[in-house]
């Protein structure tokens, strides 16, 4: 793959924004301009990043942070202890439901990437006070996106929290079915800065080459997590990344992702590549529409599809 060839995916994709729709049920992401998309490669092999479209342009990070979150979680509190706290199952329903707990009277959240399940990943994370928990998130987020300039998005964040109701039911679900411990209005705090931190397609390409690499930074050499923490992400975006449509998305595209509601992509081929795709515009499901459609012709102009 080539700039040129990118560069032309993307401008063939580019008109799928018209099949989707800007989240609407977060007012400040109502706003976002749906007439973008962008993606960044970072390919492994030859240590190089190249990037098309709106690449560089910031938006949410939304659910992707679900993803390096529970990277920290796990380095944190180590695998057995999170996946003691969380399951690894995929749900089917939507990204916020409820009702994958009650059924069967679960005693733990299906998996970390459905919001019940990002809440107790986040309930997880280490620090002295709230502020500090959510700067070592914010910390690792720059580190492993390999980009200083992540900042916290204060209109989305404040947007966030006054729409968060549901995520609070959910929240108050797990704490008074003891599934998680903690200061509940403080861990929402802590879920709701986590999504509205602002990144690039650029800063998603890396952070999916770091677990494409195995848990190894490939621009500096340098290990940011273990080995099998990184494997078992892998896995679990196979299954869950793109929530109710997560079976069509390995089915059809063939590669670990996660989506947000921002419209941002993230995908890690392993040993070879970091995809970072950003498109706001989404589907029915909450994945961007656009975005889908570009890491399809991607992947297979790659052949990479982990399947084949
Ligand atoms: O919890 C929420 O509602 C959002 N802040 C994040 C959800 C999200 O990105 C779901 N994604 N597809």
């Amino acid at each position: 793959m080539n700039q040129q060839l990118l560069e032309e995916l993307v401008g063939k994709n580019f008109h799928y924004y018209q099949t989707g729709q800007v989240a609407n049920y977060i007012p400040a992401l109502a706003e976002v301009n749906p007439k973008q998309l962008g993606m960044a490669i970072y390919d492994i092999k030859q240590n190089n990043l190249i990037q098309a479209g709106d690449a560089s342009a910031r938006f949410a990070i939304e659910s992707i942070s679900k993803v390096p979150v529970l990277l920290l979680a796990i380095e944190d509190n180590g695998l057995e202890t999170v996946f003691e706290t969380i399951n690894t199952e995929p749900t089917g329903f939507a990204f916020n439901s409820i009702l994958n707990m009650e059924i069967n009277q679960q005693k733990h959240p299906m998996n970390p990437f459905v919001n019940a399940g990002a809440i107790a990943t986040t309930s997880l994370i280490h620090g002295k006070n709230m502020d500090d928990k959510f700067d070592r998130i914010l910390s690792f987020m720059k580190e492993i996106c390999h980009d200083p300039a992540i900042t916290l998005n204060e209109e989305i964040y404040l947007s966030e929290s006054k729409t968060g109701d549901i995520n609070r039911s959910l929240a108050y679900y797990m704490k008074g079915n003891q599934m998680i411990k903690g200061n509940v209005e403080e861990i929402l705090d802590t879920y709701f800065k986590q999504c509205s931190v602002n990144v690039t397609a650029n800063g998603l390409a890396h952070l999916g080459a770091v677990l494409a690499n195995k848990g190894i930074a490939p621009w500096n050499n340098t290990r940011i997590i273990s080995e099998k923490s990184a494997t078992i992400v892998k896995s679990i975006m196979t299954t869950a990344g793109l929530y109710d449509e997560s079976g069509e998305f390995s089915a059809h595209v063939g590669v670990p992702a996660k989506s947000g509601v921002g419209g941002g992509l993230m995908a890690a081929v392993p040993n070879c590549y970091g995809f970072g795709v950003f498109s706001p515009a989404l589907d029915n499901c909450g994945n961007s529409a656009a975005g889908i459609q570009l890491l399809k012709d991607v992947v297979a102009q790659l052949h990479v599809d982990i399947f084949d």
